[in-house]
This record gives structure tokens, C-alpha cells and sequence, in this order.
């Protein structure tokens, strides 16, 4: 857990205080009167942190708007009376802080604190409701603490809170109104079919939901109860009762006349005898909240006992019986820059959005999960919209909803793909999931191609659509199967005339002569790319010495490390049969130049040899870069074939420029790598110079 919050705002001067009065009252206002706030929870605190350090160092030029030390930031009025003011909370942000609290609790009730209750603070807006013999009378909001708007109208939407209780009583129920995550979604669904904005995130919605009337629809809130008071016309045995009893004890009774209360979640209030035990549940209860149906904040710890509760008092804005432990903010609103869509394992075409980076919780946030088309196009999601994003614990972020009153009008519609965007096949877009119309099979599909393409077997005339064709045709059903088709088999299929025949067939032919580097490439052993998959067939030289490898022996190949030589030998164990099938249709595997590696017993202790170039070439003990466009004789080289050439040639090859580069190979339009090899003093050479001198290795 993060020890500390983000810093709060610097304010420079008078005028930059002004302004950011404004800004955090009109945030404020657009906050607690159900819209949605241009600030995410953390920049407004922290807003309203930088405007108490300016006003503390500014004695006697606080404005009289000023959202400090104001209940609500002063944002809202009402005009129904609380009986007992509606306060907020103080917070403390770390173990340190909470301590801190503690001994000042104990100071100011004149013995040490003990006995605390402990629960989640619930994100959602406080209510009171009233109860009158038992009936649900009237609801009404925090309000500026002394006195909120009536919202009765929400009587019946709002589970957890009974229109009757099951004792004929008067008292009246405090605690939180908010909407689930299943509550928000329905929420948005409703409303977006009604041609509204989605609210941003859950609370907004609930905000948003119990402020409205004459709503021609209506959405279910839920109810946490944590406070029950007496009213005016309580009956003095039973208002005495109740001053009386714990916290605790006043929540089991809450109840038992059916209130909802964190009794029935996963974090249920719990009373904890010492402040260390209080610091374990709130540990308890961060690493529980990525998983609630509901939001949290914090944790309030509040002073069991009556006794030391009326001990420690209340100040204007807060009690100093209880106390938020604030947990770190879990939301905050980032630009929707782009949206991507990727295939799953099944053929699921999922979108995912990519932000403008934010910090969540000490984490740097660049995507986030967008559910589907249909969902994009019922939140009205642009691209270069500012969107709420949502990440606690370990949990995918996700995008909440745009923030629609931030837009500039410069947002553009997210294009939807004509074609699956791994295969090229066509979509079904008969489900609100998308799905490649190749379905699992869209995996063979692109791993066929991409085993086919330019880098890998280098098999010409085989795109996509003719994988398709292949796959879809019955003929192959895996990448040895391709060394087998026939041409009878070839001609039958559309599209397929005798020279395109004959050209795929030899182009097959010609793969089978690909080096080993190419076959374990074309493999798509996951963390084995073109360089990597070089510098293990260099390694080991033969298909059967490189299967003989465990994963200790895999890490004498430079750049392969403990976590990823397992997986890697791992995925070749696994591969076992095709790979037999491609030897068995003539698939070559060895590394033209190589030579295995002596046997693991002979070979040093420590990290052994790297991966070995062809030694004695020109480029022996060379690291190259090559960038920029190719010209001359090496013009219609591919960079990977470029670095194939580095690599035959004794050198290794690099992309990034460095103290260690020795060669940087600069051809059309190289820019910042020629720049910073100049600036270190690295060897250049044009595309032509480079082609003398590896002219030997130019086949
Ligand atoms: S007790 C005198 N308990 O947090 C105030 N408040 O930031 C005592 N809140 O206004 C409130 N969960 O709306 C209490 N378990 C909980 C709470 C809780 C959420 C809210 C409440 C309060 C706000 C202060």
C-alpha cells in the first residue's frame, strides 16, 4: 500500500489562488449536484490541499468561498434542518498519520484509545432517512452538513433501505447511497438508450440518479446503513438507549430492523481492540477492494464506545471520533488517444483503448479495456476524448465513459475493422463480441501467414487470403502441411490458375532450404523474434542440438535469461511434433556457418560463451546498427535481412545505438541514430561502403 498521497497543488501568487478557488468550487458544485466533476477525486484534493497550504501561509486573505474547512467544499445548500450536523471526515494517509490521529485521540479523551470500529468507506453520497413508527418518512442529502434537499422521491429505488423497519421505531438512518458495479452498467444502459451522456463512474450515477426527478425511467442504488440517531420524537428511553450504545452495537441493531449494513459484503465492520489491530484490517480491506461489487475510498475507524466518542467531540466540518485512512485513488480522467483491436486465442475481436499515460496508484496506465463495439457505440466513446479510467489492485484497467462535457468538438468517431485485423478473414458481427469468421482457426490463419512471410520462410504468393483459402479448403492444418500440398490439390481451389500453382509450389520447394534461424522464427516460439531466433540457431547450430537444450544450457544464449529459457524450451518440447513433421518433409534445420557447441560439461562455468558469430569475418567483434533506407546492392534487403547479413558476416547486430556500437551502417533519411553515433564518435558507413565490406557474404 502507498504510503502517502500525491502532493498537493503549488499555488504561486493571489491571482493563482483565485483562480483555483474557482476551479475547485465550480468542480465542487458539478460534483455533489449529480454531474460530472472536470476533476478526477485526486486532482481535487489535491486542488483543495494547495488552497489550505496558500491560505495557512496567507493569514486573514482566505475567500469567503473558499472550499476549505466547508462541508461539501460549500458546493451545496439545502433546505430541510439535520437534527445533528451531517459532517464529513478527516483523513490520514498512512500507518504514520494514523498513529498520529491516535495519540491525539487519547490526549484530547484523557485515556488511551482503544476499541475502534473499522469498516470500508463507502464511495457513494451520505443520506439520512427518517423513520417514523417504523415507516421510511423522508430522505435527505448531506447538504452543507446542517441542512440538505429532500430526495424522497428515491423512496423505492434504493435496495437496502426498507420503507419499513421491522420494529415500529423513530430514528433516523444515516449512511451511504451508491450504485454497484452491475447497478452503474445497468444504469448506463438505461440511460444511453434513453439518448443520455453515461455517467463517468458509479458515483456520479448515483449522484446523478437520486437528484433527479420526473425521471421517466427509474435505476436501482443500493444502501449502506453506518449511523443511527435518535430524532426529535424518539421516545426519551429509546434516544437514550441509543446514545448509549457502541458503534457496533448500533450497526447489529441497524441491522436487525433491516437496515443493509458492511455486515453482509466481504468487509464487514469489524471492532478492533489496539491501533496495530486497526492497521491489519485496513490492510485486510485494501488488498479486498479490487474484487467488491462496490466502491470503496478508504477505511473509516471510528471510536466504538459512546463514552469516547462524546469525549473526543466534533469540530465545524469533522468528528474527531473517527477518521478516514484514505486509500490511494483508483481513478483518473485521461485522453482516449487510440483504440486497437486484437484477436484472442477463440477469434474474439477485442477492442482496447490507448491512453495518454496516467499514474494510478503509482502505476503508469497506457491501455484499457473497452468491452465491445456495441458498448463503444452506447457510451459514445470517441477518440481524443477525455475518459474516466478505472484500475484497483491487479485488475485490467477499464474505461468507465467519456467525460462528455469536457469534449473540444475536435473528437473523432473510433473506425470499427472491415476484416480481422490478425487474419484478414471477415468478421461476424452477429454478437455483441466480435469474432473473426475463421473463429479458432484465425490463429492457424495468421500463424501460417505470418510463418510465410518476408522474415521468416519467405514462401511468396502466400498472403492471407490464400491461407485462408488453405485452411478453409480442408488441405492444411498446420505449417508442415504446407510442404505437402499437391498440385492437383491447388488447382482445384478458386483463383488458382497453373502458373500461380506452379509459382506457390516452387516457392515452397525454396522454403524448405530456409536456415534454421527462419524455420524456428517461422515456429512463433513466443520471446523468439528474427534477432532472437538467429542467435539461438547461431547458439546451437541444429534443430536436434537446440531440443536437446534444457533451460539451463538455453541461457547460454545471450539475451535469454532465467525466466525466459523454461518457457522457451518449454514451447520447442511442445512443438515436438510438428517440428518431426517439417524434418520429415524435408525442412532443413541446420545454421548454415554454425557449429554446435561443445557438450554441456565441457562448457565454462558462469554465463559460457554468447552466442557465437561466424567467427573471422570482417564484422568479428563488431557491433552494427543499421539505419535508414538501404540503396545500392543492399536495397531490396529487409532490416532483418540486413541483420542476417551483420550477423554471417562475424558482427552482431544491434538497434540501438550506444558507447558499445563499433559501426552504424546510415543509409536515406537515418536520422537520430547517425545524430548520436556522431555526437559518441561511432564509426558511420553508407549503405555501399558497408556492401565492400561485407562483400564476401553477400550471396
Ligand atoms: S461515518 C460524522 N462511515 O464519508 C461523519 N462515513 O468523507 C461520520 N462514508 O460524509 C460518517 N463510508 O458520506 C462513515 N463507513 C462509513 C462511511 C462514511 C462512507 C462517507 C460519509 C461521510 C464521508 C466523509
Amino acid at each position: 500500500m502507498r504510503g502517502m498521497t500525491t502532493p498537493a497543488a503549488v499555488i504561486v501568487d493571489a491571482a493563482a489562488y483565485a483562480q483555483a478557488v474557482e476551479d475547485a468550487v465550480s468542480a465542487a458544485a458539478a460534483y455533489y449536484k449529480g454531474g460530472t466533476s472536470p476533476l478526477d477525486d485526486d486532482t481535487y484534493d489535491r486542488l483543495v490541499r494547495g488552497i489550505a497550504d496558500w491560505e495557512a501561509e496567507h493569514p486573514g486573505q482566505t475567500l469567503p468561498g473558499s472550499p476549505t474547512g466547508k462541508v461539501a467544499g460549500g458546493a451545496v445548500e439545502g433546505d430541510v434542518p439535520h437534527t445533528v450536523p451531517m459532517l464529513s471526515l478527516d483523513n490520514v494517509f498512512s500507518a504514520e498519520e494514523f498513529t498520529a490521529w491516535t495519540a491525539s485521540l487519547s490526549r484530547r479523551i484523557g485515556r488511551d484509545a482503544r476499541r475502534f470500529s473499522v469498516g470500508p468507506k463507502l464511495d457513494g453520497l451520505a443520506i439520512a432517512a427518517r423513520y417514523s413508527g417504523g415507516r421510511l418518512t423522508r430522505l435527505i442529502t448531506r447538504g452543507d452538513g446542517t441542512a440538505g434537499e429532500d430526495v424522497s422521491h428515491a423512496i423505492g429505488t434504493i435496495e437496502g433501505l426498507p420503507e419499513k423497519l421491522d420494529e415500529p421505531v423513530t430514528v433516523e438512518v444515516r449512511g451511504e447511497v451508491l450504485m454497484t458495479a452491475d447497478q452503474f452498467a445497468h444504469a448506463n444502459e438505461v440511460r444511453t438508450g434513453h439518448g443520455g451522456q453515461p455517467f463517468a463512474n458509479p458515483r456520479n450515477a448515483a449522484a446523478g440518479t437520486l437528484r433527479a426527478r420526473e425521471r421517466v425511467y427509474t435505476v436501482p442504488m443500493t444502501f449502506f446503513g453506518y449511523g443511527l440517531l435518535p430524532l426529535p420524537d424518539t421516545g426519551t428511553a429509546l434516544a437514550e438507549r441509543l446514545n448509549a450504545l457502541a458503534h457496533s452495537e448500533l450497526m447489529a441493531l441497524a441491522a436487525d430492523l433491516g437496515v443493509h449494513t458492511s455486515a453482509r459484503t466481504a468487509v464487514p465492520d469489524i471492532v478492533a481492540e489496539t491501533p496495530e489491530e486497526v492497521l491489519v484490517r485496513v490492510k485486510e480491506i485494501a488488498a479486498l477492494r479490487a474484487e467488491l461489487p462496490f466502491g470503496i475510498d478508504g477505511i473509516v475507524i471510528k471510536a466504538d464506545l459512546a463514552a469516547d466518542r462524546q469525549a473526543a467531540g466534533s469540530g465545524s466540518r469533522a468528528p474527531r471520533w473517527a477518521i478516514a485512512y484514505k486509500l490511494p485513488a483508483v481513478e483518473k480522467i485521461t485522453r482516449l488517444l487510440e483504440v486497437e483491436w486484437n484477436v484472442g486465442r477463440t477469434g474474439i475481436i477485442a477492442p482496447r483503448g490507448v491512453l495518454e499515460p496516467v499514474v494510478i496508484d503509482g502505476s503508469t496506465i497506457t491501455y484499457a479495456t473497452l468491452h465491445n463495439p456495441a458498448d463503444i457505440t452506447r457510451r459514445d466513446l470517441r477518440l481524443g476524448d477525455h475518459v474516466m479510467v478505472h484500475r484497483a489492485g491487479d485488475v485490467i484497467p477499464r474505461i468507465e465513459a467519456p467525460v462528455a462535457h469536457l469534449r473540444t468538438g475536435e473528437e473523432q468517431p473510433i473506425e470499427f475493422p472491415a476484416q480481422c485485423p490478425r487474419c484478414g478473414s471477415d468478421i461476424d458481427t452477429g454478437e455483441e463480441r466480435w469474432r473473426c469468421a475463421q473463429g479458432r482457426n484465425c490463429h492457424l490463419v495468421a500463424s501460417l501467414a505470418y510463418a510465410a512471410g518476408r522474415d521468416q520462410l519467405d514462401i511468396e504468393g502466400l498472403g492471407a487470403t490464400r491461407v485462408v483459402q488453405l485452411v478453409e479448403a480442408g488441405l492444411v492444418a498446420d505449417l508442415a502441411d504446407l510442404f505437402g500440398l499437391r498440385r492437383d490439390q491447388l488447382l482445384a481451389l478458386e483463383r488458382m490458375g497453373e502458373t500461380s500453382t506452379d509459382n506457390l509450389l516452387a516457392a515452397i520447394a525454396k522454403a524448405k532450404e530456409q536456415p534454421l534461424s527462419r524455420v524456428l522464427c517461422a515456429l512463433g516460439v513466443r520471446g523468439t523474434g528474427r534477432s532472437m531466433s538467429r542467435r539461438i540457431a547461431r547458439y546451437f547450430a541444429t534443430m536436434d542440438t537446440l531440443r536437446a537444450a534444457d533451460a539451463e544450457a538455453m541461457q547460454r544464449v545471450e539475451g535469454i535469461g532465467a525466466e525466459k529459457a523454461p518457457s522457451i524450451v518449454a514451447e520447442l518440447a511442445e512443438l515436438a511434433p510438428l517440428i518431426d513433421k517439417l524434418a520429415a518433409a524435408g525442412v532443413n534445420m541446420t545454421e548454415p556457418g554454425a557449429t554446435p557447441p561443445p557438450p554441456a560439461d565441457a562448457a565454462p562455468d558462469g554465463d559460457g560463451p554468447a552466442a557465437a558469430p561466424a567467427e573471422g569475418g570482417p564484422l568479428d567483434g563488431m557491433t552494427v546498427v543499421v539505419t535508414g533506407a538501404m540503396t545500392g546492392s543492399l536495397e531490396k534487403l529487409s532490416r532483418n535481412e540486413m541483420n542476417e547479413l551483420v550477423e554471417r558476416a562475424g558482427g552482431r547486430s544491434s538497434s540501438s545505438v550506444s558507447k558499445k556500437t563499433t559501426l552504424v551502417v546510415a543509409g536515406e533519411g537515418a536520422g537520430s541514430k547517425r545524430a548520436k553515433a556522431e555526437q559518441l564518435g561511432v564509426r558511420l558507413a553508407t549503405p555501399d561502403e558497408f556492401a565492400t565490406l561485407v562483400a564476401a557474404f553477400l550471396d
